[in-house]
């Protein structure tokens, strides 16, 4: 059977027929939306090259991630900048770091509103700017581990649901799920940057978060994107290692890798659309050139259509608005 029986077109004739068949929905309940908390601040500060995006001062954590589940977005994702850096890294593991305090204020102000994850990694506390414990010039790895685990445990003692390590060492999920097994927090899940390539999609983020490394960069440690097979790898170590969900990073230019571990793997997979592929979009929209809304519903639909469970994005609040329109 085809044409003239066949007509794909009968079925897109009016708007409640194609809302019917529609096998995609994207909704703010993909979503999660990440937050940037700046230690010492006393007012937002604005993100050059992340126009709309801001860094927070602690006390407007709670309105703000409070305005993000009010949208129907369920989980948020904490950075933080430090005032202090250190060859160590210690801000990210105090306990009164920027984070720890973030997701205190969270929990106490919204409770199970919200579900917190928090990222797990050292760039915006050492002073080289690197993801990882410096040794000579070489960014240490099993050194690093240590550290990732203690920053880990020290979220989870602030209360975050998920800790998400994004340093791209090797073992780092193995040796954070046992440090937060041994502290007691058998329950706090690992979302890992598993498939965390080495992008000039970050650039945005770097200024953002003031973690663009010192010397050298970060290719020793992350993906190069000439690799999938090496990024499933990525992926299957980590499911090894006792990870929860895995994500594929960046996410737009990266379909086919999501696709890829989709039909690989039998577990919850997050796509992080990452600050340059916000930075493009929104560059356009403000020349006027596209729809914001309706260019960022198109991309994270097809980052979902993919294959994506959830998406770690900065247009959250601009795409759960956008939806809620519709
Ligand atoms: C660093 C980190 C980066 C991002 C998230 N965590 C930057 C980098 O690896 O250089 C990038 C996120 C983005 O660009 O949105 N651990
Ligand atoms: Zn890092």
């Amino acid at each position: 059977m085809s044409y003239p029986h066949v007509r794909l077109r009968r079925l897109r004739q009016s708007g409640k027929m194609r809302e019917l068949l529609e096998e995609v929905r994207l909704s703010p309940k993909d979503l999660v939306c990440p937050v940037f908390v700046q230690e010492g601040a006393t007012s937002r500060v604005k993100g050059e090259s992340m126009p709309g995006f801001e860094r927070l001062p602690i006390g407007e954590v709670v309105s703000e991630v409070g305005a993000i589940a009010d949208l129907g977005i369920p989980a948020v994702m904490v950075f933080g900048i430090p005032s202090h850096k250190d060859d160590a890294g210690s801000s990210a593991y105090a306990r009164d770091g920027i984070v720890q305090r973030a997701i205190l204020e969270i929990r106490k102000g919204l409770g199970q509103k919200v579900a917190v994850m928090s990222d797990v990694c050292l760039c915006q506390y050492t002073s080289s700017g690197h993801c990882g414990l410096v040794r000579g010039d070489r960014i240490d790895n099993d050194s690093s581990l240590e550290v990732l685990a203690r920053v880990a445990v020290s979220q989870a003692e602030a209360g975050t649901d998920v800790v998400s390590p994004s340093a791209m060492m090797d073992g780092q999920v193995r040796a954070i799920r046992q440090a937060l097994d041994d502290a007691g927090f058998k329950d706090v899940a690992i979302m890992s940057h598993s498939a965390k390539h080495r992008s000039s999609l970050y650039s945005p983020f770097k200024d953002m978060a003031h973690s663009a490394p010192k010397f050298g960069d970060r290719k020793t440690y992350q993906l190069p994107y000439t690799n999938p097979k090496e990024a499933m790898r990525e992926v299957e170590t980590d499911i090894a290692e006792g990870v929860d969900i895995v994500m594929i990073k960046p996410a737009l230019a990266y379909l086919d890798l999501i696709a890829m571990a989709r039909s690989r793997f039998n577990i919850p997979i997050a796509a992080y659309s990452v600050s340059g592929e916000y930075a493009l979009v929104k560059a356009a929209a403000m020349n006027g050139w596209i729809d914001e809304g309706e260019v960022t519903l198109e991309i994270l639909t097809a980052i979902k259509r993919a294959g994506a469970d959830m998406i770690v994005t900065y247009f959250s609040k601009i795409a759960a608005e956008a939806l809620g329109r519709r």
